[in-house]
């Protein structure tokens, strides 16, 4: 399963490129306000300087809402870097966009997904990628979770080469399940893709590896500071 971050922040992005765990960007109109991005030059600036970042996969969403304007606006999307993927909110004009961009050649990302009957339409449009919204749903006592499993079983059914970019996520376990329910792709906070690498297991664990290793190794200093530590590990498990 791809990881793709969802920020407009670039000391994220950069940080997030130098872990080597993540495959793209997406933002949206409230990432980029977000960073006070303001006026059209500035904010193909912003997304060039995005793309110039990463490998590819860079979601950048048109502000229009009408179907000649998504149009100017994603072609011009699209001119700033191959990496630019043009993402189109699930409207009647968002669809219609959506088929005229993919006949073009440009890929696009089909945004604000909160059915399968939804994913279904981008996926008939030839959008590359479908964002169901998973935390908004879970936000209202909805199964965003369920709507992944849904959606992913259909697409498998019919072999659509659209891929399920699940959005709009709160937590590392929405990352986990997405991944178990054949999600392609999953985009989220930095501090939400961080958190896979967190246990306290592992940190009680190296730390008494240092300790031991340096117990027949090193000097008595390194491991009476590498004890303090382990004692500190364990006094955070205890206070949990
Ligand atoms: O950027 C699309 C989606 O990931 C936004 O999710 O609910 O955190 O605003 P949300």
């Amino acid at each position: 399963m791809q990881f793709f971050i969802d920020t407009a922040n670039l000391s994220e992005i950069e940080e997030a490129q130098a872990m080597g765990v993540v495959d793209g960007v997406t933002t949206n109109p409230s990432l980029m306000a977000k960073e006070n991005i303001i006026g059209p030059d500035a904010i193909k600036a912003h997304y060039k300087a995005i793309c110039n970042l990463v490998y590819d996969n860079v979601s950048a969403e048109v502000i229009a809402t009408d179907f000649e304007g998504m149009i100017k606006e994603g072609r011009a999307l699209a001119k700033i870097d191959d990496k630019i993927v043009v993402k189109v909110p699930m409207t009647k004009d968002g669809v219609k966009a959506i088929k005229y961009l993919s006949n073009q050649g440009i890929r696009t990302n089909c945004t604000l997904v909160f059915t399968t009957g939804q994913a279904i339409l981008a996926a008939k449009a030839g959008a590359s990628y479908v964002s169901p919204f998973i935390g908004r749903m879970d936000d209202i006592s909805h199964h965003g979770m369920g709507l992944i499993t849904q959606i992913a079983q259909v697409y498998q059914t019919f072999e659509c080469t659209t891929k399920v970019l699940a959005a709009s996520i709160r937590h590392t376990m929405h990352l986990i399940r997405c991944a178990e329910e054949g999600a392609d792709v999953a985009t989220a906070p930095f501090q939400v893709i961080e958190g896979l690498f967190n246990h306290p297991m592992t940190d009680i664990g190296l730390a008494r590896f240092l300790s031991d290793f340096n117990e027949v190794n090193e000097g008595e200093e390194s491991t009476e500071a590498l004890k303090a530590e382990k004692n500190t590990l364990e006094e955070k498990i205890a206070i949990g």
